[in-house]
């Protein structure tokens, strides 16, 4: 048993006393102790050392303190697995030498066994659930098929991913090989991070919002609901698609226990597009972090309040920037279990 539950009581739609916290790049660049780790390891040794990933996981947990951790990995690690080779460059972020660009390209990507390739993160979940020590859950995640082959086309990140869709819209065929391709490892990958431990899954659908909304559901909310059928009976599924507030109609209907939502869309609007029903969670603007710790608290109640206590996880509309000051981070947290419902 889980000493704190409110996460999943949350996902289950439990009534809670306050709702629980977390944030999306939790793991990462502004605690000064992951910066250390950073200086002396690369990212993907970091990665796929169990006791590196365990450490840094756990890092947030003690320093800041939020209610569900987030294995520290990335979700480029699946294409790395696919023999798509994947760098992470200093200053630059993710470099993919050979991008997938051809019909002959698509053919050469594998279907991997995910226990072989990928076994060292079903190592670092043992490890790290283990450290927690069931304080909190541990949530798992992977990449939509779609942001994965934005990275795989694309071979960079991009302002708008114009290889990528251009690849989607002259060879369709040959894209949807590739999406089925990234479904199946990622079925695979996420139901043996399942049965390594962890308590939740959450689908990062970071460039979904590229997509008008038909093209939406044709690149990736097809292959996104695969998976979510695939692993719900298994574990809650959170849904995260950042620009994707066309599509919480659809995400609502979809099996997933929670939809993340980004800053661009009010909490009323994501409750009215979503139906009402469906734990949400979001959606704090990044750069708001950079305000003073009290006026963070202010707004992060009144997020409260205007999403509701119930069947909702706070958390950030995307991922934590590199140079928010810990202790403006630490007030985010410490604004929602300061919460006290109005
Ligand atoms: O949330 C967490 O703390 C867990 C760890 C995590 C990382 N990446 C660690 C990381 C998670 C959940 C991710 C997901 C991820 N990775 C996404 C989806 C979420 C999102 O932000 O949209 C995407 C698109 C990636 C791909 C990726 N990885 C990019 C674009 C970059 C470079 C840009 C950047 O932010 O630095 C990374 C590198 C990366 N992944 C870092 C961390 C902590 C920073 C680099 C480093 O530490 O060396």
């Amino acid at each position: 048993m889980i000493k704190n539950d409110l996460f999943l009581k949350a996902l289950k739609g439990e009534t809670v006393e306050r709702p629980p916290v977390w944030m999306m790049r939790q793991a990462g660049r502004y605690l000064p102790d992951f910066m250390k780790l950073k200086e002396k390891y690369d990212f993907f040794t970091r990665c796929r050392t169990p006791e590196l990933a365990t450490e840094i996981t756990v890092m947030p947990i003690n320093q800041i303190g939020p209610d569900a951790a987030i294995l520290f990995s990335d979700i480029l690690v699946i294409p790395q697995a696919m023999n798509i080779e994947v760098e992470m460059k200093p200053g630059l972020g993710p470099w993919l030498p050979n991008p997938v660009r051809t019909t002959q390209d698509v053919q050469k990507v594998i279907v991997p066994d995910v226990h072989e390739t990928l076994g060292y993160v079903m190592d670092a979940i043992k490890m790290t659930k283990k450290e927690l020590n069931d304080e909190v859950p541990l949530i798992g995640f992977a990449g939509s098929p779609w942001t994965i082959l934005c990275y795989a086309v694309q071979g960079q990140g991009s302002k708008n991913f114009d290889i990528a869709k251009k690849f989607c819209f002259t060879n369709p065929a040959a894209a949807h090989t590739l999406l089925q391709k990234i479904t199946d490892t990622t079925i695979a990958y996420l139901k043996a991070k399942v049965a390594a431990g962890v308590d939740a899954v959450q689908i990062f659908d970071s460039w979904g919002g590229m997509l008008s909304p038909t093209d939406y559901q044709i690149f990736s909310w097809y292959y996104i609901q695969q998976i979510i059928d695939a692993l719900k009976e298994e574990t809650h599924v959170i849904a995260f698609g950042k620009g994707c507030w066309f599509a919480l109609d659809t995400m609502a209907k979809s099996g997933a226990s929670a939809l993340g939502v980004d800053w661009t869309c009010s909490p009323l609007h994501a409750r009215y597009l979503s139906g009402g029903k469906i734990t949400l969670q979001g959606n704090f603007d990044p750069s708001r972090l950079y305000s003073p710790p009290a006026e963070i608290k202010k707004m992060v109640h009144q997020m409260i309040d205007e999403f509701g206590k119930d069947r909702y996880i706070v958390n950030l509309g995307h991922g934590i920037l590199p140079d928010i000051p810990v202790e403006n981070a630490r007030a985010f947290v410490d604004a929602v279990k300061e919460y006290k419902p109005r």
